[in-house]
């Protein structure tokens, strides 16, 4: 099958950074893509001689891996940097300070006016420059900052440094080539670059050997990757390649911008072993005239074509979004479409957003932030409401059906119980059996009783409903 996992890697760089023995400490704020790259930072600490500490105070690096997307992630941030002082009881003595990320890439070298006690800036694709900049700072203790864009990221992965056992996130591509006015995403990550399609067949493959039963494949507009490589091929074609790796269980893929779905995408993923028949798509609002400030570059009609097309193919395809509200000049009536494009489109699942200017973005630059903080409040509590609406009902019809559940764990509310997702990727709970070691398996699960975010239930003895429709390779059902 696929390669497997050297044990004595290579460092790939940096060899002659090596430290002695030391130990990071990370905390990732943001997305996917930040919980992705804090294990590919973490890889490159310990090519160079970290290992990984859970605790603040034992660490000679402090990583914070950072998010710039509302004003509130940052302020976070800033609040964390400022409880992580030299003298405070946190810090070892001595310990270096980095901030990575998106924050890092935007703020630059301003960052240290505003936490002076900061030792390095890192950026979206420097921060794997850790271990030298860390080097750096001991030899002179003058602070460091690596925020270059420009270059390829190639860095190999290492499929054991990641922090769960059964699922593994996948980047497939980088950055963006948008520009949504409200976004500060494409200023931060930069232009979209695509992984080649046998890379990421290499990775997914050797993450599997190494005990991966669920891949995310990750990416700003992860539906419009391969459009530059020879042939042209498409996400779907990467999925049906995916597909063919036996141990594969699952495939799933975040976030798809609604124009990208290339011809016949859903006919051509309907019948895939692995794939997962719940897509986020976000519309962001229900208003044409929004969207077109937003320059999200299609009208609701084109989503409903869309969606009109996914449940051609996939009746059941549970669609998720996120939603923006309070933007510039968002009207009564505007925020009603957007409830009732909700309702429309049935959505499965929901984010709602505050509308936050980000600094140097078209909106912020050409437009007020005129909503008042309450209404923003108000439509986003309404927009909620609808959703658990929404939410209620689709979990209600899950009641009395076998689901294919793996295994994530002890559920956090109750030990007594294990908690997973399903294929539609919702969390699903049940009573933990004695004597079994259920984490990282697929189990069949009848669901007896829903809320509108979970489900509960009780494992059952014949396999799961979606299982018996599909081409399987034999699920691991025994515990
Ligand atoms: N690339 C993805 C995700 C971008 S960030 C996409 O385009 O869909 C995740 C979400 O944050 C966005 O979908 C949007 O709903 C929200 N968001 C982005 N910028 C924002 C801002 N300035 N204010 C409020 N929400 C924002
Ligand atoms: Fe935050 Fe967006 Fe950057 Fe992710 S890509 S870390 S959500 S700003
Ligand atoms: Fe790109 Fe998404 Fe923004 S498509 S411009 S990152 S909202």
């Amino acid at each position: 099958m696929s390669s497997t996992p050297t044990t004595e890697r290579q460092p790939v760089s940096l060899q002659s950074e090596r430290v002695p023995h030391r130990l990071a400490y990370f905390e990732t704020y943001g997305c996917q893509m930040n919980k992705l790259d804090s294990e590919l930072a973490e890889q490159a600490l310990a090519e160079a001689g970290f290992s990984s500490t859970t605790e603040v105070s034992q660490a000679d690096l402090v990583v914070i891996n950072t998010c710039s997307v509302r004003d509130h992630a940052e302020h976070r941030v800033l609040s964390r940097l400022g409880v992580l002082k030299p003298g405070g009881d946190q810090r070892k003595e001595g310990s270096v300070l980095a901030l990575i990320g998106c924050m890092g890439q935007r703020q630059g070298e301003q960052l240290f006016k505003a936490a002076p006690h900061l030792d390095i800036v890192a950026g979206t694709t420097d921060f794997i420059r850790l271990p030298e900049l860390y080097a750096g700072v001991v030899k002179d203790r003058h602070h460091r900052t690596a925020l270059d864009l420009s270059g390829d990221f190639d860095y190999a992965r290492d499929p054991r440094f990641r922090s769960e056992r059964h699922r593994a996130f996948v980047s497939i591509m980088r950055g963006c080539d948008l520009h949504c006015t409200y976004c500060i995403v494409p200023t931060t990550r930069g232009p979209e670059v695509s992984v080649p399609l046998q890379t990421i067949v290499d990775e997914v493959s050797r993450l599997v050997d190494d005990g991966v039963q669920e891949v995310t494949l990750l990416g700003q507009t992860v539906n419009s990757w391969g459009k530059q490589f020879k042939g042209e091929p498409d996400l779907g074609d990467l999925l049906a390649q995916l597909d063919r790796i036996e141990g594969l269980k699952r495939t799933r893929f975040i976030t798809s911008h609604p124009n990208f779905f290339q011809d016949r995408f859903w006919e051509r993923v309907r019948d895939l072993r692995t794939f997962c028949p719940y897509v986020h798509v976000p519309l962001q609002h229900g208003s044409d005239r929004v969207l077109k400030r937003m320059a999200r570059l299609y009208t609701v009609d084109k989503y409903r074509c869309m969606v009109d097309e996914a449940r051609e193919s996939i009746p059941d395809v549970a669609l998720a979004s996120d939603w923006i509200v309070g933007f510039p000049g968002e009207t009564e009536a505007d925020h009603q479409e957007s409830l009732a494009r909700m309702r429309e489109f049935d959505f499965f699942h929901s984010y709602v957003f505050k509308y936050s200017p980000r600094p140097n973005t078209p909106s912020e630059r050409r437009m007020a932030d005129d909503i008042p903080r309450a209404d923003k409040e108000r439509r986003c509590n309404e927009l909620l409401a609808v959703q658990t609406e929404l939410s209620q009902k689709h979990n209600d019809a899950l009641i009395g059906r076998t689901l294919e559940v793996l295994v994530d764990g002890e559920s956090k509310k109750n030990p007594d119980r294990l908690s997973g997702r399903t294929r539609l990727n919702r969390a699903a709970h049940f009573e933990r059996p004695k004597g079994r070691e259920l984490t990282g398996k697929m189990i069949p699960v009848t669901i007896t009783r829903v809320t509108a975010h979970s489900l509960f239930g009780e494992i059952a003895d014949r396999p799961a409903d979606e299982i018996r429709k599909l081409p399987v390779v034999a699920p691991d059902y025994r515990g």
